[in-house]
């Protein structure tokens, strides 16, 4: 085997749209792009993605990172949260967003009872995401008390991206959808994000934390920190694509910007199409073989 770097190795990097120093595109996003946009205050995005077709959308977009989220339970699969979703539902749909990107780093979203176990369930389960479904690293949730699952994860060749603050895979134990380290809580969050950073992590998600405690820690961490209602400062931020881009109608959180309307084109597409067929204006002659 060679041991010669690739060319995409070698590359420069870079998003094009850097703060400072000039930079050319990124062709595959790794870990050590992410750490050094942080340095150079370069930010980071990241959005949801559980198919083929938005995973290329969004790739040959400019988004650096696609999780395919255990949010796939509430945006794909039907169910009221994210605690159903099994690793045999998320296996296919990672798979679909890896075989569709060309730059993003994939994300494989470690459900609910698949890691918690041991730091070997949690092995186990990883492997399945990056050898089945060709991620390029795993999310997981929890903070200092996951701290054991990580090392194990980053010891065995998996990169690990850790989510703290709310944590949806614990909203019973939380109390609901709340914000986490407010008050006197902050240190307990400072203390996951710094436990997450020491055990191996190479990015944290901050999810639903006060914009000045997710600004400290940004400061005091090497690592990346990804935010989502943790305000401006983090180095870079993650929405959900259904959200972000209204693909459904209801009550958003108050994190959410909302920058197209997906569910108004879809439903005048099949409002129209309904009439055409109904009006057997479709298919036409242009449409008939
Ligand atoms: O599953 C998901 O979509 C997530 C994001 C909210 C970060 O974990």
């Amino acid at each position: 085997m060679s041991t010669n770097p690739s060319a995409e190795e070698t590359a420069p990097y870079g998003t094009g749209a850097a703060a400072s120093a000039p930079t050319k595109p990124v062709r595959k996003v790794r870990t050590h792009h992410l750490r050094e946009m942080k340095q150079r205050g370069d930010k980071i995005t990241m959005l949801t993605s559980y198919d083929m077709y938005s995973a290329q959308i969004f790739d040959e977009a400019g988004v650096d990172l696609l999780l395919v989220g255990d949010s796939a339970s509430n945006n794909v699969l039907g169910n009221e949260t994210s605690l159903p979703v099994t690793v045999d539902e998320l296996l296919p749909l990672t798979r679909a967003v890896s075989r569709s990107v060309k730059r993003a780093m994939v994300v494989g979203d470690l459900p609910f009872g698949s890691y918690q176990a041991s730091p070997e369930q949690g092995y186990l389960t990883a492997v399945r995401f990056m050898k089945e479904a060709g991620a390029h690293c795993v999310k997981l949730e929890g903070g200092a008390e996951m701290a054991p699952v990580i090392k194990k994860l980053v010891e065995g060749g998996i990169p690990v991206i850790a989510h703290i603050g709310f944590t949806p895979q614990s909203e019973h134990v939380l109390g609901g959808y709340r914000v986490q380290g407010r008050g006197d809580t902050s240190d307990r969050i400072i203390d996951d994000a710094k436990a997450v950073q020491e055990a191996g992590a190479f990015a944290v998600v901050m999810e639903m934390v006060p914009g000045d405690v997710a600004a400290q820690i940004t400061k005091e961490l090497d690592i990346p920190t990804i935010g989502i209602g943790a305000g401006p400062d983090c180095d870079g931020q993650v929405l959900v694509w259904q959200d972000a881009f209204g693909m459904r109608g209801g009550k958003m959180a108050r994190f959410v910007k909302q920058y197209a309307d997906v569910k108004s084109v879809l439903s005048e597409g099949a409002e129209a199409y309904i009439s055409d067929v109904k009006g057997s204006t479709f298919p036409g002659p242009e449409h008939t073989f």
